[in-house]
């Protein structure tokens, strides 16, 4: 039986998600949104792409949460993006309601379903969702360590001229400013890049994938990035409908893991049919270990304010 995913949110994290699945066959996509007639534009639109992609992924866009019954996975990009100048923080109150409501539409008719939450600020939305669900914590991932992770590659790949494939990184904690990339298990063809490139290039490195998110809010003025996110989610999607047990970056509900307990923090995870299926405890260097209890902290505080 094909596979079903629902998107939540039909704006450009949305809707390119749902195009990044539907043409790589990974399911059918449900794109629902509030807003009448935008879901199913940009659904029938996608769907009349397949024909030209040779991909057999029916889409369909609606306002009735009733249409993503039963889905194996539900992807929530719902939300309001950042405007130059702010930052994931200043989101918080407005995307947390936003999250209320889709959640609760979401269990009730997939009590079944894996939910990846892409909505920022992201590891307090990850929270929210996990506890407006009630779902395990298997089942309710943040998506940011792929996508902080790619920008690290890419700037990697970039700077040493070689293929994006040989680059391998991993970027832990918060999806903030407190980010942690971690040079020392990041590597080209296996080889650490700390061999790679002099330190001050490396931190100027580092420096642009924590600015990474607002470095697209300043050039686009009115949004922020849309392919880099949607294609992170798109990895997990298919991580876990193919059951590939893949190791990926991601925000997870840590129970002492880490030495953090009660909060979402990105950590490698390994993602298969179940979700989280592992979370990989990786040794950290003390100052590597301090980083991403700020971050952690930080994660703390907002999920203070909206008492999650
Ligand atoms: C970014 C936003 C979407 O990192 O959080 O681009």
């Amino acid at each position: 039986m094909r596979k079903k995913v629902s998107i939540v949110g039909s704006g450009n994290v949305g809707a390119t998600a749902a195009h990044w699945i539907a043409s790589k066959e990974l399911a059918d996509v449900i794109l629902v949104d509030i807003v009448e007639g935008v879901p199913q534009g940009k659904g029938l639109d996608l769907l009349e792409a397949m024909p030209i992609e040779k991909r057999d992924s029916f889409v369909i866009g609606t306002n009735n949460y009733a249409d993503t019954a039963n889905s194996d996975i539900v992807v929530i990009t719902a939300g309001i993006p950042r405007k130059p100048g702010m930052s994931r923080d200043d989101l918080l109150n407005t995307n947390h309601k936003i999250m209320s409501d889709v959640v609760s539409k979401v269990v009730q008719h997939s009590p079944n379903c894996i939910l990846i939450v892409v909505s920022n600020p992201l590891d307090a939305m990850a929270q929210a969702a996990y506890k407006l669900s009630g779902f395990p914590r298997e089942r309710v991932i943040g998506m940011a360590g792929v996508l902080d992770s790619a920008r690290f590659r890419a700037f990697i790949a970039e700077e040493l001229k070689v293929s994006v494939e040989n680059v391998t990184a991993f970027v832990l904690g918060g999806h903030g400013d407190t980010m942690v990339p971690l040079p020392r298990y990041s590597t080209v063809a296996g080889i650490p890049i700390t061999e790679l490139m002099d330190s001050a290039t490396l931190a100027r490195l580092v420096q642009r994938t924590r600015d990474g998110g607002a470095e697209i809010v300043k050039y686009l003025k009115t949004g922020s990035a849309y392919y880099a996110p949607s294609a992170a989610a798109t990895e997990m999607v298919e991580a876990i409908l193919k059951d590939k047990k893949k190791i990926l970056p991601c925000a997870a509900y840590l129970d002492g893991e880490y030495g953090i307990k009660g909060l979402y923090v990105g950590v490698p995870v390994k993602l298969g049919s179940k979700g989280i299926e592992q979370i990989v405890e990786i040794k950290l260097t003390p100052e590597e270990k301090a980083a991403l209890d700020k971050s952690a902290a930080a994660v703390k505080e907002l999920i203070g304010v909206i008492g999650v």
